[in-house]
Order: structure tokens, then sequence, then C-alpha cells
């Protein structure tokens, strides 16, 4: 396992270190397959790439993009998809090819046929470059959800309790959140060259000490990254706070 830990300031300092590791990535590779994250984590990356786009440092003409999830049953001009997420938050304002950029299909009622249409977009890519996550507060990565096994490939995913109750703060009410969703498998997201992940704030604190330093176990999702030979996480002092009380770093 190579984990490289950088610890950031606060939540602007992840934000830039995090999209320098991604523009460094889209540099050297400028067909690169970058794996995307929605969540408010990454916002702030996204904001630090467009800005190195309008500065002329960054070109994504040719960069591909497959995002981890999407929501079942909503479609991409849902205000709350993830597909509207990416428009707002990078592909609008940069010069990637929309037709280049992949979420899975919200609007796909048939679970295996949505599930398995992504499989092969992400397999006709090429595979993914460098895949950037998030981590939910329960361990989770796109929308693998804490359970007894590991999920290899894109499959319907039910949503958990809280990670409903987390969502929530993002739709008008309650019933309006999604209860299931299409995600990237681990065997998908495993099979990234690289990994980035970012964490910001101390409610994602345990959930990072568990996945770094506990048990390898489909309980805490991330915690299969331990596996992988190449992930370089980017984290706040905040969300580092219980791997430094405990003296990991
Ligand atoms: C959602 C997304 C994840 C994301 C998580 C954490 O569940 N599917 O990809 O990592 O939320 O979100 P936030 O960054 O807002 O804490």
């Amino acid at each position: 396992m190579t984990m490289t830990i950088y610890e950031a300031r606060d939540y602007q300092d992840m934000s830039k270190k995090a999209a320098n590791i991604i523009a460094a990535q889209i540099i050297m590779k400028p067909d690169a397959v970058l794996g995307l994250a929605t969540g408010s984590t990454p916002v702030g990356a996204y904001e630090n790439l467009v800005e190195g786009y309008k500065k002329g440092d960054l070109d994504f003409s040719k960069v591909t993009s497959v995002n981890l999830d999407e929501y079942k049953g909503l479609s991409g001009d849902n205000d709350q998809s993830y597909r509207y997420f990416m428009n707002t938050n990078l592909f609008d304002h940069v010069n990637i090819n929309k037709e280049r950029t992949f979420v899975p299909n919200g609007l796909e009622e048939d679970s295996q046929k949505a599930c398995s249409a992504y499989n092969e977009i992400i397999e006709s890519v090429g595979g993914i470059d460098l895949q950037l996550l998030g981590i939910g507060g329960n361990g989770h990565i796109g929308f693998n959800e804490p359970d007894e096994v590991f999920h290899a490939g894109t499959h319907c995913v039910d949503l958990t309790e809280s990670t409903i109750q987390a969502n929530a703060r993002f739709f008008a009410s309650m019933d309006e959140v999604p209860k299931q969703a299409y995600t990237m498998g681990i065997q998908n997201i495993m099979g990234a060259k690289k990994i980035l992940l970012v964490a910001s704030g101390e409610g994602k604190a345990k959930a990072l000490y568990d996945s770094i330093y506990g048990p390898i176990t489909p309980k805490v999702p991330a915690s299969v990254l331990q596996l992988h030979n190449d992930v370089v996480i980017v984290a706040d002092e905040a969300a580092l706070s219980l791997i430094k009380e405990k003296g990991e770093c």
C-alpha cells in the first residue's frame, strides 16, 4: 500500500492542494480519464480548476470524465441530480466536451440495464487515471454504503438512513430525498490508477481514522483503499484530528 496523507490547514487549503493534483494529472496526460465526485467537499477543488482553466493553465478539451454515482429517479435537469451538480460546478465553466462526461443514468428504471451500461462505459474509456473521492460520515465512498459485502461493479443501492438525512439539507423536504442511487462499485473505484480522497471537517474524523487504520471491512467501505497502491489523501486539520490525537501522523 502506498498512501500519502497531505495535511491542509483548512477547507481552502485542502481545495487548492486537491486541485493541484488533478491539474497535474491533466497536464501530464491531456486525454486523462478523471473519475469525479460530488458532495460539498470537492466544490472548492472544482472552483480552483475553473480558475486554472480561466487563467489558461488548464485545457480540458481532451479530458474524459466518469462520475461515481447518481440518484435513481432524478433527471439531469433536476437541480439535485449529480449531473446537474457537475454541470454547474465544473463542466459549464471549462472547455470539456460534454459528450465525454459520463454520469450514471438516473432515469433508467431498470437497474440492471443502468448498471451494466455504466460498467461498459468505464471499460470503453479505458479505465480511470485519477479517481477523486469524498467520504461519507459512515465511511461510504461514492454511494457504497456500509454492508456485509463489498460490491464489485456499478450497482443500485438503498441509501442508509444516515446518508438520506445527511443529504436532506439539499432538498426542500425529507420526502424528496431519493432513497436509491446508482454507484460505481469497489472494483470500478479500485481499478483507477490513482486515487485522491478529500475530507474536511470533524464530522469525517472517525470515518477517516477507521478507513486508514481500522480493519479492511465492507462495514467501512473506504477501508478497502488500504489495498490500493496509489492513494493520496488531502484532509484538513479537523478531518485529521483523530488520527493526530492517536499519534498516527
Ligand atoms: C454523497 C456522495 C459521496 C460524498 C458524500 C459526502 O453521499 N455520494 O460521493 O463523498 O456524499 O458528501 P460531503 O462531501 O457533502 O460531505
